[in-house]
């Protein structure tokens, strides 16, 4: 995706590559927040409740490159791997999700390369989220470089759900007992259940503002 002059050392190659991620995660950053203030002034809420962003540690760049049967070098990290500048954005309704996703696609300097929609279609073991892997320029003094970030965007309940199913997952190195599958495949139901829940009765809400809104009114 980008050349690295031949003449830098290995360090300073790695040192050149780390400095565009963290800065393309600065850049996403920062239009999320400017998104999330805006939304205040069109729709009266925050609908991002948190933000959280992340390199990709070198033990698990390397790890990832070995799993996926590729060598390990600073041009397959960059070539093959799209997570190393990783953003996860968690909000309060399924609506925001698909509102905020397109708001960042729509920025000109933003170049959605795919888009995985695992709200649509949830994964076997219950997995929703909306992934878009994205490109933004990073200006350097000898022009643009497009770099890749990640951006999961997801409800605090599929949150809630995914850090659990993580930690199982990773406790039995992929092979939880069935039962636990099974219970987790039952908790994603309830999460679709509280989301759907939770968003009727945040329209109820504002649909009983706004009555009274109007009643004061008059
Ligand atoms: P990797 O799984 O990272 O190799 O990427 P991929 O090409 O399969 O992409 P995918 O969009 O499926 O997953 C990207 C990231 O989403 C993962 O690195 C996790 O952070 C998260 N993710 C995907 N599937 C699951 C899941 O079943 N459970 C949890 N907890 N997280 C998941
Ligand atoms: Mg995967």
């Amino acid at each position: 995706m980008f050349d690295i002059p031949r003449s830098y050392s290995q360090l300073d190659q790695w040192n050149s590559v780390m400095f565009l991620y963290d800065s393309a995660l600065k850049e996403i950053s920062t239009k999320i927040d400017i998104l999330n203030q805006e939304f205040v002034h069109i729709y009266g809420h925050t609908p991002i409740e948190h933000i959280k962003s992340r390199l990709k540690t070198p033990e698990s760049i390397v790890k990832k490159l070995k799993r996926d049967g590729h060598e390990v070098t600073i041009e397959n990290m960059v070539e093959k791997l799209s997570d190393i500048a990783g953003i996860r954005i968690i909000c309060s309704f399924n609506q925001d999700i698909y509102q905020i996703a397109d708001m960042i696609a729509s920025h000109k300097d933003v170049t959605v390369l795919y888009v995985k929609d695992y709200i649509k279609q949830p994964k076997p073991n219950g997995y929703k989220s909306y992934h878009m892997v994205v490109t933004i320029p990073i200006y350097l003094t000898e022009g643009p470089v497009d770099t890749k970030v990640e951006i999961q965007i997801r409800t605090v309940a599929m949150d809630f759900w995914a850090s659990l199913e993580h930690k199982i997952y990773y406790k039995f190195e992929g092979n939880a007992p069935a039962f636990l599958q099974a219970e987790l495949k039952a908790c994603a139901d309830m999460v679709d259940m509280l989301d759907a829940k939770m968003f009727s009765l945040n329209q109820s809400i504002l649909a009983e503002g706004d009555a009274l809104d109007k009643k004061q009114r008059e």
